[in-house]
Parts: C-alpha cells; structure tokens; sequence
C-alpha cells in the first residue's frame, strides 16, 4: 500500500481527525500522526495520555474489501505488526496483552484503537487502526497514577527513537500483516506473544466481574477463558475488560 503521512502539531485525536477525513472522502494509506493529542482515546471510552514528545500517536486509514469477521481480526493483526516493529528496532520481545496492548517488562507500551465506518448497504466504508507507542520516558510526562502501568521504550530497552523513525518501522510491519490478513497466519504469533495465556485474569463484562483462567485464543482472536467450575467463555472484545 502506498502511504500518504500528513504530521501535525497538536490534535484532539489522530482517529477522530482520520475518520473525518475518511468520511470526506480520503484514500486508504491516508496516515495522520501528531505530536501531541489534547484528547487521545482508547477502548471503552478510555483516555490514552499523549503528552508531546514522548510518543508516536498515528491513524492509519485503510478502505479494505474483507467481510466482517475478517474486520474483527484488525486490532489483533495490528497489535502483532507493531510488536514486530518494536522489536525490528530495539532487540526486544514485546508480548500482547489480549486484545490491542503491547506489554514490556510487565507494563503497557502501546494501544490500539480500530474505528470502522460503514456503507448504508453494511459494506465497510472504511477502517481507521489508531496506534499509541510510548517513545520516551513517561514518568514526567504522565500522571503519577499511571506509572506503575505505563512504560516505554526508553525506559525499557534504552533505545531512542523518534516518531518517525518508530513510524517507518510500523507501517512496514503492519503493510505486510495487513495484506496477509485475511489468511490468518499472524494468530499463531500473536499467541506466541500473549501476556495472558495460563494465567488467572480478573474478566469484567456486562456488569459481571469473575475470575478465570485465560485457556486459548481462537481463531477469531477472541479469548477463551475457564471458570474454576470447568465451564467455558469465549471473551470477544467489543465491551469486555481483562486484568491480570
Ligand atoms: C487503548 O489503549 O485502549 C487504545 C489506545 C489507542 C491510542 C491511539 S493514539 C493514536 C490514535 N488516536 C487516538 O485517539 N487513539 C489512537
């Protein structure tokens, strides 16, 4: 795919800016990044810090010809594709933390959010994969609440990276693992890296909080969990939060 990167300075959010420029018209490989946003998102309604200089924030605008399950594997092929990309430039191997986190050293590196809009006939007019990688030291830049959870790259590789050069590396990995999508074979590495797997988590979904132990990713990339009653759930990642 040939891409298009528009840099900005300041934005609320690279996907909420993309999806505008998706509705207007825009061309799949349209890519926004910024230097900062004012009003970064993640899933379930979260707010993904974005202090300047400290990270790559970036939309990629895709106009892709799959069906709607094929949609649902995105996040998850993304999340492998810039795992790769990290690792490609600082020697490391950065684990997925089911279904859009890049784990290192037992913290969150990097988020993503995927936005899809749709034609009236149900066809996908467009999807927007939103990317935040934690760059530089965090620690001044984020609030202290969130330091035992959030890293970076600096802080834990000693590798300095810029945006752009952060950005070249993903969007290479994630033009491959997005052209071999629909075949399905990035799912055995994405479970090669799961944080999760084997472990016991604490699931959140519709109103219920249980614990259960994290069994399988399937091939829909939802997460197969077990009760402590034998019974099993397969968790897809619409409304559903899981702690470790
Ligand atoms: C999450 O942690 O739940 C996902 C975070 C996704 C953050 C990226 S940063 C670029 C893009 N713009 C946003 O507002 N969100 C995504």
């Amino acid at each position: 795919m040939t891409y298009t990167v528009q840099y900005l300075d300041e934005i609320d959010s690279t996907n909420t800016y993309c999806k505008k420029l998706a509705r207007e018209g825009a061309p799949g490989g349209t890519v926004i990044i910024a230097a900062h946003q004012t009003g970064g998102r993640g899933r379930l309604g979260r707010r993904f810090c974005s202090p300047r200089g400290t990270g790559l924030y970036a939309s990629v605008l895709l106009r892709p010809e799959w069906d709607t399950e094929t949609l649902q594997l995105v996040t998850a092929c993304a999340a492998a594709a810039a795992a790769r990309a990290v690792d490609s430039l600082c020697g490391v191997h950065t684990q997925i933390k089911w279904v859009n986190d890049l784990f290192l050293g037992g913290r969150k590196l990097c988020g993503i959010l995927t936005e899809a809009g749709f034609t009236p006939a149900g066809g996908i007019d467009y999807v927007v994969v939103g990317i935040g990688i934690n760059l530089r030291d965090t620690r001044g830049a984020f609030p202290e609440e969130l330091h035992a959870i959030v890293t970076s790259i600096e802080e834990e590789t000693g590798c300095i990276l810029t945006p752009e050069q952060m950005a070249k590396a993903l969007l290479c990995e994630l033009d491959k693992a997005l052209s071999a999508l629909p075949d399905r074979g990035f799912l055995e590495e994405y479970r090669e890296r799961s944080v999760l797997l084997g472990k016991d988590v604490t699931v959140q979904a519709g109103g219920a909080v249980y614990i259960a132990r994290a069994v399988e990713i399937d091939d829909r990339a939802g997460l197969v969990v077990e009760r402590p009653d034998g019974s099993r759930q397969t968790l897809t990642s619409g409304e559903v939060s899981v702690r470790l």
